[in-house]
């Protein structure tokens, strides 16, 4: 091998790397929204049983293969599962380890330079004095780089170059470097996360609000944390929870192989799983739940939260209400909120970057310094569409098949491979080997069974979702001989445009029709750069496995 094999330098590093990994703008920003939109207190059992049966064994899954396959020189997914599994499929199977995290972090890396940016506009008072409509404009018009009145111009273009050189250049340094960060970032996190949901939790009934003199934290707080079990049979937040924890904990995606086949090959797998993802958990449910929510409830009032709970609605609304704190606390305020998003994003998309790099350098024997700039330059061509077509739709069609369809498709064929394949008493003895724990054999029964019989209900979910997510009534229908009707949001009527279409079979205002017609454009623009994205890292397989076949290191 040309380079020397790199290792992680002390087991707090690769802790904090692992929990930055999966600690990221998805605890922050994501969880609230799932959770408001799934009815508080009804989202909390599903989440935490999905987590139990699905986050907790492909943790463990993840963790092991990635530490075997770094056994055999192996550090991302396409040629993990080829020493797995016999066969020449795998390693196609494992592109989806590399796709999936070049798709996502070319627009993850997007709304963490937002975080920067609006790090750097609370320092500069961009939004002393503002009403809460114009500091929603303001996004508004952050993102319409064209048009956007900001301050500099094309602004929220210079800020993604940058953060995405940034990234580029921390991986540059290799594995150290990534550690590094994390050491800085975490700490630094959870430190902004306690003192804002300090702040949150002190709110309280203050009467804060002029404009809702009834708006009280705690009615947020309340919402999100009184138990409802009338969701247990509810399939549609089922789908929510589960969707949660994948992206949350970055299961599915190949970057927690990755990590981890920079272990050492007798070092403990279990334990850390276990830490790094409990760690995760607790910034999300204790922290996550304890800042946007409450504070924009003390403000805006519970009803408001629900109705305008949105992806966005931490940028549009917490400036306005750090404002209510006076400008100097305010100024602090920001600081901290979006330094903390930036923080969470940035230990994020390091791990997004590495399953590329590691890639190179097996196969290729590029250097760290080649893969991180090679990265670098790929997503900022996948990326740059979303930048400049953000409301054209670009980033959510990413989001939806890189970051919510890509993770359960290969969620679940890595845990057939891992039970079936691979061979779930084999597997076992990986989780087992080296531990600081004693894993509960319970586990063993589950990651063979429960975990891939629930990864195919999501999927099957996901795939034929009933018209207005009405499960009860459309199984009722499907049983009196009335079919299933499938819902615009299900999987197969996204993959066939169908919502678009009918749309526009029923339009006959010219507004209305050229609208739709770029909204259909614009889906396939995306589309099309995904599918290239995905087949350019199959070719860069293949030719590695030419290599290794003239080298005589080929399985097959
Ligand atoms: N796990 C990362 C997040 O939650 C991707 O944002």
């Amino acid at each position: 091998m040309a380079h020397k094999v790199e290792a992680w330098g002390t087991r707090v590093g690769l802790i904090l790397a692992m929990a930055g990994n999966a600690v990221g703008l998805g605890n922050f920003l994501r969880f609230p929204v799932q959770a408001v939109q799934n009815g508080g207190g009804a989202f909390i059992i599903p989440y935490l049983i999905c987590f139990l049966l699905m986050g907790i064994p492909l943790l463990f899954i993840e963790w092991s293969t990635g530490r075997y396959g770094g056994k055999f020189g192996n550090h991302s997914t396409p040629y993990i599962l080829d020493t797995m599994a016999r066969g020449r499929v795998w390693k196609y199977i494992g592109v989806f380890g590399i796709f999936t995290n070049i798709a996502v972090v070319s627009y993850y890396v997007y709304i963490e330079s937002w975080a920067f940016s609006y790090v750097y506009h609370s320092i500069i008072g961009s939004f002393k004095g503002l009403t809460q409509g114009e500091v929603a404009a303001f996004f508004n018009s952050y993102v319409d780089i064209m048009h956007s009145t900001t301050g500099i111009p094309f602004e929220a273009l210079i800020f993604y170059v940058l953060v995405l050189g940034l990234n580029t250049y921390v991986l540059s340094k290799g594995i150290k470097g990534v550690e590094k960060v994390a050491k800085i970032g975490m700490p630094l996190l959870i430190l902004f996360g306690v003192i804002l949901a300090i702040r949150g939790l002190t709110l309280g009934t203050s009467g804060a609000s002029s404009m809702f003199p009834d708006a009280n934290a705690w009615d947020g707080l309340n919402f999100l944390w009184t138990p409802q079990y009338d969701s247990l049979t509810n399939p549609k937040v089922w789908l929510a929870a589960a969707g949660q924890i994948f992206f949350t904990l970055s299961v599915g995606m190949g970057t927690i192989h990755c990590y981890a086949a920079y272990v050492k090959s007798k070092d403990d797998i279990a334990l850390n799983a276990v830490s790094a993802g409990f760690m995760n958990e607790f910034v999300e449910v204790v922290l996550g739940s304890m800042i946007v929510i409450p504070i924009a409830a003390g403000y805006l009032g519970l009803d408001w939260v629900k109705e305008n709970a949105g992806f966005g609605m931490a940028f549009q609304t917490m400036p306005y209400l750090f404002q209510q704190w006076g400008s100097v606390i305010a100024a602090f305020a920001g600081i901290l909120w979006f330094g903390l998003l930036f923080f969470a994003g940035i230990t994020s998309s390091l791990a997004m970057g590495t399953p590329w790099v590691s890639f190179m350098k097996d196969e290729f024997n590029w250097t760290n310094s080649k893969g991180a700039w090679s990265f670098g330059f790929i997503t900022l061509l996948v990326g740059l569409p979303t930048v400049y077509f953000y409301q054209q739709g670009v980033f959510d069609e990413y989001d939806y098949w890189a970051g919510t369809v890509s993770l359960v498709v290969f969620a679940l064929f890595e845990t057939i491979v891992f039970s079936w394949i691979f061979g779930i008493n084999k597997g076992w003895k990986e989780i087992n080997y080296g531990a600081d724990i004693k894993v509960p054999i319970i586990y063993k029964f589950i990651i063979k069974y429960i975990t891939p019989v629930l990864l195919l209900f999501v999927f099957v979910g996901a795939l034929f979702t009933p018209m207005g997510n009405d499960w009860i009534g459309n199984i009722n229908s499907l049983f009196n001989g009335d079919g299933w009707a499938l819902d615009n949001a299900s999987l197969i009527k996204q993959l066939t445009q169908a919502g678009i279409k009918e749309q526009l079979a029923v339009a006959t205002d010219p507004a209305v029709i050229s609208q739709l017609k770029d909204k259909m454009f614009f889906s396939n623009l995306a589309r099309g750069i995904l599918l290239s994205l995905f087949i350019f890292i199959a070719l860069m397989v293949y030719y590695a496995f030419l290599k290794r076949r003239k080298e005589g290191r080929a399985t097959l």
